[in-house]
């Protein structure tokens, strides 16, 4: 052993140097390239929130027609009693703020004579189905922008069949009610 031994030894420890410097830079390149993925993988799940963050503007209203087979039309009395005091509901019964409401479910439209629709409801034209009159009542303003029905909705399903449920006894004809 000589000179030569700590020549070989120093050419060792310099490519074991050279080796971890690699090494150090090709770790350094595979960590640079997380950030690429992990901007991939941020941007999907965003979509995936928006979609989730847009569901409730649009949510799907629950079907009305199982609800009327299990209505109860002494709930909806009471229910309609935060109706009531902008609505009356015999026949014959005066407009108040709201239009009488006789006739209502299966009747036309806007058609309590003697009251002022608003240009919106006026318009609009057509039935009260089940279907028409479970999404008015659950949120006035979005089924029909432009009512001047200053009301915020009746959240529950089951409270809303009630009411609908009341308020079909108060007709000539009751409307049939819907097929399940
Ligand atoms: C703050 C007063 C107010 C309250 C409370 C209110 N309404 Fe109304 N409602 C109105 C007005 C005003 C209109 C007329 C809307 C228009 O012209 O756009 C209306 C219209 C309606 C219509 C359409 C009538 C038609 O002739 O076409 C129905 C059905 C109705 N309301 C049911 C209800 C029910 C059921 C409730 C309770 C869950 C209720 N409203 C609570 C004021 C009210």
């Amino acid at each position: 052993m000589g000179g030569e031994s700590y020549k070989i030894w120093g050419a060792v420890l310099v490519a074991m140097t050279v080796a971890l410097a690699i090494g150090i830079v090709i770790n350094e390149a595979t960590h640079a390239e997380h950030p690429e993925i992990k901007a991939y993988l941020v941007e999907v799940p965003d979509g995936e929130n928006q979609q989730v963050a847009a569901a409730p503007a649009t949510p799907a209203i629950e079907p009305i027609a199982p609800l009327m087979a299990a209505a109860d039309a002494a709930a909806g009395k009471k229910a309609f009693k935060r109706c009531a005091t902008c609505h009356s509901f015999e026949k014959g019964g005066s407009n108040k703020v709201g239009p009488n409401l006789f006739n209502v479910v299966g009747g036309n439209k806007g058609a309590a004579s003697g009251f002022a629709y608003s240009d919106a409801l006026s318009a609009m034209g057509g039935d009260w189905s089940y279907a028409d009159l479970n999404a008015f009542l659950l949120k006035p303003k979005d089924f029909l922008p432009g009512t001047r029905m200053n009301f915020a909705g009746v959240k529950k399903a089951q409270d809303r069949a009630n009411i609908i449920a009341f308020l079909r006894q108060y007709a000539d004809a009751p409307f049939p009610l819907p097929p399940q």
